[in-house]
């Protein structure tokens, strides 16, 4: 019996195995859920992905700016699963404009982006979802600590201050019909999302040091498990919450 054991839990964010969203769709299934992946764009390498899993998964195509496929959302899902007890936001995007140390010269229509597909697109999916939800339901979404502003990270950290406002107003909306909405906020971790910040290496290696438990940015296994845990029944109470799963980075000075 896993801790997720007979729960349907939908994923997003799956791009490669070193995605943060196929280590939580794995350590789901070894916990014992059933679950559908999202996959953008590039779907057939999505399927491929999704068969490294210890269950290959049903795709589905979601673009979260895209509202017919929002539309369109829970009745594909409930093709597989006829209900969903979770579900991950582990989705960013910004323009390179948005990006690297030209936070004072980004045009409107770039922020506009990053904020769509990193902020807007957890209401989007939440409301998406919810046809399939009931009591006991928990969203979760993936975060960059956003209390502080970091070296190049620029309108994605914006971006990403609005996620947890979103998550906070989601949560007061969503509780009164049971559902928990929470953020884990991961330290720096290499994916391909993480690849696109310029100077994401100088913002990650000092991590480690600064960060009591120590951290691997190759080891996405602790950031997995913590979403696993507020995806569970081990939170009942606790929603509108940003959970650092970073080493304790967060809680020490420079
Ligand atoms: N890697 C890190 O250091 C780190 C740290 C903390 C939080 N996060 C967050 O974790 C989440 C997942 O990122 P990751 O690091 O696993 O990288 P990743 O590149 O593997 O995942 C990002 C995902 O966003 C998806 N995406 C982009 N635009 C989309 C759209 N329009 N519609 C639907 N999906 C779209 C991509 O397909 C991809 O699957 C992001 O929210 C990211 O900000 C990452």
């Amino acid at each position: 019996m896993g801790i997720l054991s007979g729960k349907r839990v939908l994923v997003t964010g799956v791009l490669t195995d070193a995605s943060i969203a196929f280590h939580v769709a794995r350590i789901a299934q070894q916990e014992g859920a059933t679950v559908v992946l999202t996959g953008f764009g590039r779907l057939t390498l999505v399927e491929r992905i999704a068969r490294r899993l210890p269950e290959p998964p049903p795709v589905l195509e979601l673009d979260v700016t895209d509202t017919g496929q929002l539309a369109s959302l829970a009745e594909r899902v409930s093709v597989h699963v006829d209900g969903l007890d979770g579900v991950v936001h582990s989705i960013g995007n910004a323009p390179q404009s948005a990006l690297g140390g030209n936070f004072l010269h980004t045009p409107w229509e770039d922020v506009a982006s990053a904020v769509h597909i990193s902020t807007y697109s957890l209401k989007a999916l939440a409301v998406a979802a919810l046809p399939l939800m009931s009591r006991g339901g928990a969203i979760v979404g993936l975060d960059f600590d956003a209390s502080v502003a970091w070296p190049g990270y620029d309108w994605m950290g914006v971006a990403k201050a609005g996620l947890e406002s979103c998550a906070r107003y989601l949560a007061r909306d969503l509780g009164p019909k049971g559902i928990r909405v929470n953020l884990m906020a991961a330290g720096p971790l290499k994916t391909i999302a993480a690849r696109s910040i310029p100077g994401f290496d100088g913002l990650a290696e000092p991590w480690g040091e600064r960060a009591p438990l120590g951290w691997d940015v190759s080891d996405p296994e602790p950031a997995a498990r913590g979403c696993v845990a507020l995806l569970s029944d081990w939170f009942p109470a606790t929603t509108g919450e940003i959970v650092h799963v970073d080493g304790g980075a967060h809680a020490i000075g420079a």
